[in-house]
């Protein structure tokens, strides 16, 4: 059977690139029903988008209908995916604020199918903080946003705001079809990349970490139904799309951002490099070089997996061990002083594992006992491995819906 999509147009100069849309989405074999609102058909008519889906075009919400199952209930029930494209700042606030005064907002409020956002509107619009936070809120509701492209907007001004590409719309689309969304409802918690550690205005203590692993992990959860909040440190990746980043610098940040989080989560995956160590006094000026030697004290970081594991409600709880020596002892000793639930160890003294490279060889421990030595793989496959065990952690502890 054919997919439906429910695609809402609103009232953006961008309104025109949703017909090329439709044709591009009728063409893949889908089912497209446009709704349009009043202001959306300034841009754009009905006759154009209905020519193009064949279907009729919905803008009124008390037209006369055109079968007797024809509304907004029925339109929020048919759909597989909602996708506004392009969404004005306007639209965007009331979906937040629950308004539901025209056709294309209450099938936005009824449905249960999935919704895809794709925000058109001038810079000024996107980066007022008022918008963020009705995106930020939407976001945590479980919306998808495919987020607008920088370039020459339509007003003459240039930055953020350009309604992203059709195609990057269309693989949106396309990923939530594929996607097995058995973490639906869930929210997984991941922590990426190195921390820093000041040492004084221009200095820090630091490590290795890319990211690339935890970053393969909140992609791997969010595109398997999870809302993802993905807590990083510093690192030079593109966050995946859908995902909730919380970016911070030092371990002290990184634990704070956790623990906000942590009462939500169904899932916590400790990927992050935290250090182990920071300076115990952060120098208000540079550190000039007076001296031949010079003596750094360090103090311990708040270990964060530690106080997780010592907090936990139900949450499972995912830490990461690198390893260069005695990884089994080591591992079974750090699963359980954390009270983890399963805990992915690297040998770092394996080619091909561990910091900066793409692929990853690990071993996975279980409190029972248990472990799975997996061979050389991509960090996405290996997310796609670690994934796999969250959920059957999950379901052991019917906690799955
Ligand atoms: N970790 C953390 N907070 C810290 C240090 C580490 O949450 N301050 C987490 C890491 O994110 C990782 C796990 O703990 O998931 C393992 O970190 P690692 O430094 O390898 O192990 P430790 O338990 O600190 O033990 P050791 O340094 O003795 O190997």
């Amino acid at each position: 059977m054919k997919k439906s999509i429910v695609l809402g147009i609103t009232g953006s100069i961008a309104a025109y690139k949703a017909a090329e849309l439709t044709s591009m989405l009728v063409k893949k074999g889908y089912e497209v029903y446009v709704i349009m609102t009043q202001a959306a058909t300034k841009f754009v008519t009905p006759l154009t988008l209905q020519t193009l889906s064949q279907h009729p075009v919905y803008v009124e919400m008390f037209d006369s209908p055109q079968s007797w199952e024809i509304g907004h209930i029925s339109l929020a029930q048919r759909a597989d995916v909602v996708l506004v494209a392009p969404a004005t700042a306007n639209f965007i606030a009331k979906l937040a604020a629950g308004l539901a005064d025209d056709l294309l907002s209450a099938t936005l409020l009824a449905t249960r199918a999935p919704v895809i956002i794709a925000p058109a509107m001038n810079v000024g619009m996107y980066e007022n903080p008022i918008f963020q936070k009705s995106m930020q809120f939407l976001k945590e509701q479980g919306y998808f946003f495919v987020e607008p492209d920088e370039g020459r907007l339509a007003c003459g001004t240039t930055g953020k705001g350009r309604l992203a590409e059709l195609d990057k719309i269309v693989s949106a689309l396309e990923e939530i079809f594929s996607a097995k969304h058995e973490l639906s409802g869930k929210h997984v918690l991941v922590t990426a990349g190195p921390t820093r550690e000041p040492i004084d205005p221009v200095r820090f203590l630091s490590n290795y970490s890319s990211g690339k692993m935890g970053y393969a992990i909140a992609q791997e959860a969010r595109e398997r139904g999870a809302r993802v909040t993905l807590v990083s440190g510093p690192c030079h990746l593109e966050p995946p799309a859908g995902v909730d980043l919380i970016p911070v610098e030092t371990a002290q940040e990184m634990f704070d951002a956790v623990i906000k989080h942590f009462d939500t989560a169904d899932v916590v995956i400790k990927a992050a490099a935290v250090a182990d160590f920071r300076p115990r006094q952060r120098a208000a000026e540079k550190i000039k070089k007076d001296e031949a030697v010079m003596t750094l004290e360090l103090e311990r970081t708040p270990d964060i997996l530690q106080h997780l594991g010592d907090n936990k409600r139900d949450q499972v709880l995912v830490g990461f061990a690198a390893e260069t020596e005695n990884i089994v002892e080591n591992a079974r000793a750090k699963l359980k002083r954390k009270n983890l639930d399963l805990l992915v160890a690297n040998d770092l003294t394996e080619e091909g594992a561990g910091f900066g490279v793409d692929t990853n060889v690990a071993t996975l421990f279980f409190p029972d006992g248990t472990t799975v030595k997996l061979p050389k793989m991509t960090k996405r496959e290996l997310a796609r491995a670690i994934i796999d065990q969250v959920i059957k952690l999950l379901t052991t502890k019917k906690r799955m819906v």
